[in-house]
Formats: C-alpha cells, structure tokens, sequence
C-alpha cells in the first residue's frame, strides 16, 4: 500500500504541473482528491490493516492530499495570471506606457495679495464689505464730499455708464454704504476694482484694484490710522517695513494724508525701484471728514473715524517683483505658471 501511495503522488504531481488550463486542473483535482480518486479509495482499505497500522497510514493519506492540494492552488494562481497576461497581449492596452501628465492650475498673483490682505485684515478685527463695480454718482462722489465741478468728476477722467452711473473710480463709495447700512463700531476693509480713463503705461491701467479700509467708533484717532497701516505693513511685507504720511487732500478725509511704505528693495537706503528716495506711494489716508458722516446718518458730534485706500496691484507688484501693470491683466500662461507653488 505504501507503494500505491508514492506512485499515486507522483502520477499526480506530474500531470498538476504539466495542466495547460484551469479546466484541465479542476478535472484533475477532482480525480485526485474527489470521492472517487484512488487516495479515497485507498482510505477504505485502512480496514484491512492491524490497528497499529492503521493511524500512521491514515496521517500518511491525509498528508498527500494536503500536499497535492498546496500544488494545485499554486498552479491555478499561476494558470490564472498567465491567462490575464495574454489577454492584455492581445489587447491595445499599452500598460508600460508613461502616464499622462495633468496641468496643475494657479491662482492670479492678485488673487494671492487679495486673500492676503483679507486674513491681517481679518486678524486685525476687520470684516470684509463687498460693493459693486458700477455705482452712483451720489456714492461715488456726493456722500465723499466731492464737489460738483471736482476734476475727478470729468469725462477725461471717469467712465460713465448712463443716468448718472459710473464705474466707480475708487473702492471708497462701500465706506459710504456701508455707514448707510450699519451703526458704529464699523471695521470693515473692501477690496475690489476700481476704473478711470488713464492711458495705459508700464503703471497705469483703466481698471485696476484697491482695499479700501474704514474704522469707526467712539474716539478713534490718527494715532489709530497710523497704527493699523504700520501692522498692516509689517504683516504684508515682512518685520522692519515702515509706514509714513504726508499732508495730502482729499474732500472725504480731513486732515487727510498720503501713505508710503519703506521700499521693500532696498529697505530704505535708496535704490532704483524708489527712485533714490526710499520710500515707495501706496495710497491715500485721513479722518473721515464730518460732512460724510452727515450723508450717512452717522453722529460726527459722538463719532470718529479713519479711511484709507491702498492699490492692490502696486502691492502685487511689489512683493513679487512685476515690473509692469500690464502682466497682471493680460492672463499670458507663462507668467500665470510661476505662481503655481504660491498657491494657498
Ligand atoms: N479714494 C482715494 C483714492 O482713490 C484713497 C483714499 C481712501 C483716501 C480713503 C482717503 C481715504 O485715491
């Protein structure tokens, strides 16, 4: 019997081995370890042996089909994969074919500035007010106390849509709307676009952006203005950076001031970018002037406040070096490329 045995695995170890498909093997595995295959059949002679023969020539069966079971899993996972390889021979399917590569987008370098300059704003305890592009003369101009025959108000100058609307020539009409909406304290900053008929040069652009920043409350001061530009400085362009302002006029503000930052080139020294002076202009400034609050129904007796207005694409200029206006309106890939790893 143990004879039969051997020569049972060995028939059956070569015909595994040398099965061509998965339905060759199942037959194969059902005629050796089926109900009908000889190591079943040889379980039934176990009754002719001696008792004391009996138990290691039963473990002796059980271990050859536990054996020829191992090797025909191992034959059909290799049967299995053969098969799905020479499916994707035939096939179109190109599996060692690099990948496509996929363009990854950028955000607008104004885009980057404006999300900037909203978070100091925001964690200075301002909220961000939205306005619209096209407006009024009375809140472009009336509310800020902006006389009639003012140059600003001219043709050259402003673009008018029809019936008095206009595309506003600067953000500060949402100071106006929102004193209209809101009672102090206000704390609001309001970036956007702004419009005017300027010739087109490496500085000037008929659209263009500014953030328009407006506090109000009891008892608000310059030192108060003051304050809040140098923070904002220093948050935007990094520890060491100075803020100034120089008597100026505006009819919405009085005193009204301009502002200049230390130059972030040279850090003050003088250079080409501030033109030797040191300091570079970002925008406008002042105490909110009492003839505005009384447009909008705010209390000038109770009441104080500051406004400025900055321009956005100076300061995108500025802290990434873009020399032209130009470059942050004409949408070319190959600048927008750069930007890619800014992106937040
Ligand atoms: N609106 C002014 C401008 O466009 C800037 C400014 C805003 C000045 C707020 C004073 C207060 O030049």
């Amino acid at each position: 019997m143990k004879e039969d045995l051997k020569r049972i695995i060995e028939a059956a170890e070569q015909q595994i081995l040398n099965a061509k498909s998965l339905p060759e093997l199942l037959n194969l595995k059902s005629s050796f370890l089926g109900k009908k295959s000889e190591l079943s059949q040889l379980m039934l002679k176990l009754r002719d042996l001696t008792p004391e023969e009996r138990p290691a020539f039963g473990k002796a069966i059980n271990d050859a089909k536990g054996v020829l079971d191992n090797l025909i899993t191992e034959k059909q996972e290799s049967l299995k994969s053969a098969e799905i390889d020479r499916q994707h021979k035939g096939s179109s399917v190109d599996l060692t074919m690099p990948g496509r590569r996929f363009n990854k987008g950028s955000l607008h370098p104004l885009t980057l500035i404006w999300r900037e300059i909203e978070d100091v704003f925001i964690s200075l305890g301002f909220e961000v007010a939205e306005g619209t592009d096209i407006e009024d003369e009375f809140h472009n101009f009336d509310a800020l106390n902006t006389p009639q025959d003012h140059p600003s108000r001219n043709l050259a100058d402003t673009f008018y849509v029809e019936n008095s609307q206009l595309l506003r020539t600067h953000t500060s009409p949402v100071q106006i709307r929102t004193m209209e909406r809101y009672v102090p304290p206000i704390r609001i900053i309001s970036p956007g676009r702004a419009y005017r008929n300027d010739k087109i040069d490496a500085t000037h652009s008929p659209v263009f952006h500014q953030v328009e920043a407006l506090y109000v409350d009891e008892n608000v001061s310059f030192a108060d203005l003051k304050d809040t530009l140098n923070q904002f400085v220093v948050k935007m362009f990094g520890a060491g950076t100075k803020s100034r302002i120089r008597p100026h006029f505006f009819p919405f503000t009085e005193p009204s001031a301009e502002i200049d930052i230390s130059c972030v080139a040279c850090g003050g020294k003088g250079c080409r970018v501030c033109k030797e002076s040191g300091w570079l202009e970002m925008g406008g400034a002042g105490m909110v002037d009492p003839n505005v609050f009384k447009h909008t129904g705010i209390d000038s007796e109770k009441y104080t406040g500051f406004a400025f207005g900055l321009g956005m694409d100076r300061i995108a200029m500025l802290k990434y070096d873009i020399k032209d206006i130009r470059v942050l309106f004409d949408n070319d890939l190959r600048v927008l490329k750069q930007f890619r790893n800014e992106n937040r």
